[in-house]
């Protein structure tokens, strides 16, 4: 969507996948101050998402939206000034159809009032998910509130939730600045793989403006282990995937703070190019053994050899498949150890990679030399 946002993909936080229902204004709050304190709001994570459940059940006489006045007593308004004084930015949830998914009142026939409303609490976010919608199509659903929200003069980052119904990789490119392509994540090694593969199909359609979005981070929720982290947080950079932190930001342990505060693996997403990093070369049984790149700025190129595999196992990626001439030397930079490894790879770089783990580097090919992946 043309609406100046979303150059690259975007970053912040989301209360779903930790605290799903149980949110409070003050868990807001806090979450906006943990973000700051913990220096992850310099590194990036500027947007502060309220995810379902923050809306009272029914509208108020006049038809509008409600906080909840148990949990969200001082209103949106209120929040979305506490934020804006951090210098973060305030997302918000609702629905293209007549109820959100936890039965909240949706925004279907809506548009214009619930996008006014927003916009005069101060939204900069909105989030808007796919339940209820009475069997509408999706083309003729999301439009209206992109609509709506341009109509108040507030720029609004606008995040389509359609699950990949109908492949809204294909149509939604000038409607929204994000599109889910998958069903939702949950925090396990399975869910996680089978959206990365999906979201990597739709690879093509993505870029500046507008991202393939295969659900928030997972990251320090504690269904997979550091190895499996570390590999989900390094294939969503590469695959520019927003980085939306799914975890309690008030209580993470060193681990996790050390995947998501990885600086050389957040440039990898944030990176002007704005191209999607795809899946390059598959070997080893049941093709666990993978390689996924996608070229950067300067002519360099993001690469990670993924380990799919219960084993460790030793990945090679090959020139051809990153679509560099064999002759072409290479100086390899190692995204999780922070250091040169190897200064002049020439045909192929190999490295040993543990079981579930994910190696992440970027590829500088000598002056003149460049990739045609
Ligand atoms: C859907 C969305 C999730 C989350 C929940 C909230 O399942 O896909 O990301 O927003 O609704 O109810």
């Amino acid at each position: 969507l043309n609406n100046g946002l979303a150059l690259t993909p975007q970053m912040g936080w989301n209360s779903w996948n930790f605290f799903a229902c149980n949110i409070t204004e003050d868990l807001i709050r806090e979450t906006a101050d943990a973000l700051v304190s913990t220096g992850l709001a310099d590194l990036g994570y500027v947007y502060v998402n309220i995810d379902d459940c923050w809306s009272a059940a029914i509208r108020n006489s006049k038809g509008q939206l409600v906080p909840d006045p148990k949990t969200f007593p001082s209103g949106i308004k209120a929040l979305a000034d506490y934020v804006h004084g951090k210098g973060l930015k305030l997302g918000i949830y609702g629905d293209a159809g007549v109820f959100t998914c936890q039965v909240r009142p949706g925004s279907l026939f809506h548009e214009t009032d619930d996008a006014q409303l927003f916009a005069r609490w101060g939204v900069d976010y909105l989030k808007y998910d796919n339940c209820f919608n009475l069997g509408i199509d999706p083309k003729k659903r999301y439009p209206p509130m992109c609509d709506a929200l341009n109509a108040t003069g507030r720029t609004v980052f606008y995040s389509l939730c359609e699950w990949g119904v109908e492949d809204p990789a294909l149509w939604a490119r000038g409607v929204g600045n994000s599109w889910r392509t998958t069903d939702d994540i949950n925090d396990t090694w399975a869910s996680m793989t089978t959206l990365a593969d999906i979201n990597n199909k739709w690879a093509s359609y993505a870029g500046p403006g507008g991202w393939n979005d295969p659900d928030m981070l997972e990251v320090g929720n504690g269904g997979m282990t550091y190895q499996e982290y570390r590999a989900h947080f390094s294939i969503w950079a590469l695959m520019k995937a927003p980085l939306l932190i799914g975890c309690d930001v008030r209580n993470m342990t060193d681990e996790t703070f050390k995947i998501l505060s990885n600086k050389e693996v957040i440039s990898i997403n944030q990176d002007s190019l704005g191209v999607q990093g795809r899946k390059v070369q598959v070997a080893g049984e049941a093709n666990c053994q993978q390689v996924w790149a996608g070229p950067l700025s300067g002519n360099r190129l993001a690469v990670a050899l993924w380990n799919r595999c219960s084993k460790a196992a030793t990945i090679t990626a090959q020139w051809e498949a990153l679509g560099l001439e064999s002759s072409t030397s290479v100086a390899v930079r190692d995204l999780w150890q922070h250091k040169v490894v190897e200064e002049k790879a020439v045909v192929a770089f190999s490295a040993k990679v543990d079981s579930h783990d994910c190696r992440m580097y970027i590829f500088t090919p000598k002056a003149g030399a460049h990739s045609e992946i």
